[in-house]
């Protein structure tokens, strides 16, 4: 396929994690969204020399895919899985409106929307780009790719793959930390303390009970429940080492201010987090935006 083929940006959203992450890699199943921004690509040009380029002004990415760095891998592996280049060269610009390493997706974002210039179907876009996400942790569940191309609210397992829910977009606070952290070194701690003390695979098994729940009370748009789900997921992510005295301050101004429920989402470490506070969305943002956080609501189950 070459880029006259595909002239138009293709977009790739970001994903917010509701319940679930760290059990969803050891096979248990979580329960996200894709958010309502993300990425969007343009092959900007094509010419018969040199390494192809990718810039991502918002993120003071320029690089070529020759280069060593862990977005030229991914960057690489996606062309080369989609044997874009016979002969050719791209420029490919990525506008992108999520954070990076915040926890929201974005680098399986960024890999959706590159394998989107290029693909042919969704299976396409999904196996490139989780070559791509490979590039940037060591096992990735899949979760993000598989929201950030199919977009809505859905379940997640490595096993199953995505099984999307139908029930209506859900409004959430959203908070960024502002501490970068790697997802990988993350997955990384939370496995060596599983191996030092396998005692603590029962969180995980919490976290999955929890999942299920929540999944429920989303369907039945069972706000207290939800929120009750968070609120035991954040004290299971607390326990397997991956939460932060920041990231609890904000989820207590969140409930302080209304929430129903409130947690890190994604890998943790620095990152966001979310909060469920039907009807008083603005008043928790407000508050963690006080406190000097970056707050936002978003749409949960964007689809278009
Ligand atoms: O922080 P993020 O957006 O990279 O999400 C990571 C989610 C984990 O469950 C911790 C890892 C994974 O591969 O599912």
């Amino acid at each position: 396929m070459t880029s006259q083929n595909n002239p138009t940006p293709k977009e790739a959203w970001g994903k917010l994690i509701l319940l679930g992450e760290h059990a969803v890699v050891y096979g248990h199943t979580a329960l996200a969204g894709a958010m309502d921004r993300g990425i969007r690509t343009t092959i900007t040009s094509e010419s018969f020399s040199g390494p192809s380029r990718l810039r991502v002004p918002a993120w003071n990415i320029d690089l070529h895919s020759e280069d060593c760095h862990p977005v030229a891998y991914a960057f690489r592996a996606i062309l080369e899985k989609a044997d874009a280049l016979g002969g050719r060269a791209f420029t490919i610009r990525a506008k992108a409106n999520i954070a990076p390493a915040a926890g929201l997706g974005s680098s399986a974002a960024l890999c959706v929307a590159i394998a989107r210039c290029f693909s042919h179907s969704l299976e396409e876009t999904t196996r490139w780009a989780n070559a791509g996400e490979a590039c940037f942790h060591d096992s990735p569940s899949g979760v993000d790719v598989a929201l950030s191309a199919q977009g809505g609210i859905g379940t997640y397992c490595k096993t199953t793959g995505f099984s999307a829910l139908s029930c209506p977009s859900l409004p959430l606070v959203v908070a960024l930390s502002g501490v970068d952290r790697s997802t990988a070194d993350m997955v990384r701690g939370v496995a060596s303390r599983l191996k030092a003390n396998p005692g603590l695979t029962a969180l995980l098994e919490d976290i999955a009970t929890t999942t299920l729940t929540g999944k429920r009370a989303l369907l039945d748009g069972n706000w207290e429940v939800l929120g009750a789900c968070m609120n035991q997921c954040q004290r299971n992510l607390s326990d397997l080492g991956v939460s932060l005295n920041t990231l609890d301050t904000m989820v207590a101004t969140a409930m302080n201010a209304g929430a129903l429920g409130a947690k890190l989402t994604g890998a943790g470490g620095g990152g966001a987090i979310i909060a469920l506070a039907p009807g008083r969305e603005s008043e928790v943002a407000t508050a963690l935006r006080q406190q000097g956080f970056t707050s936002f609501i978003t749409t949960l189950g964007h689809s278009e």
